[in-house]
C-alpha cells in the first residue's frame, strides 16, 4: 500500500494497492477477502479519501473479488509498462 498525497479533498491521501496475491494453494479460502478488508481499515485509520487498484480487465476473480467488497469502477486505466 503506498499513500499518495493530495492537493484536493482536504489534504487527504489517496491510497494505492499495487498488487494484490494469494498463493495458489490457498485460494477461495478468504485471504484475499481478509487482506482488502484490512487494506481497507488502514487507509481509514490514515484518513484515507480513496483506496484505488488496476487488475488486468480479464481478470474475473480479481474483478468479482473486488466488487464484493464494494470497490467499483471509476475509469479507464492507461498504463506503460517500463522494462
Ligand atoms: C484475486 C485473488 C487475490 C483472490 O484471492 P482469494 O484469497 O482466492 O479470494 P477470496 O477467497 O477472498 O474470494 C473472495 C471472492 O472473490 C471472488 N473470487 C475469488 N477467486 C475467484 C475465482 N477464481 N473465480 C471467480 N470468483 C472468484 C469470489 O466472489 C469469492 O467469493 P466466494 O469464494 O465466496 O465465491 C487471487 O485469485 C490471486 O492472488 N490471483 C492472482 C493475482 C491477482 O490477480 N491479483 C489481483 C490483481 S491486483
Amino acid at each position: 500500500m503506498v499513500d499518495m498525497p493530495s492537493l484536493v479533498h482536504g489534504g487527504r491521501v489517496s491510497t494505492f494497492i499495487d498488487l494484490l496475491v494469494v498463493s495458489n494453494g490457498v485460494r477461495r479460502r478468504g485471504v484475499g477477502t481478509t487482506l482488502v478488508q484490512v487494506a481497507l481499515e488502514r487507509a481509514r485509520a490514515r484518513g484515507a479519501y480513496k483506496v484505488s487498484l488496476y487488475f488486468h480487465d480479464r481478470n474475473d476473480p480479481a474483478r468479482q473479488l473486488y466488487a464484493s467488497m464494494g470497490l467499483r469502477p471509476t475509469g479507464e486505466a492507461h498504463a506503460m509498462y517500463l522494462t
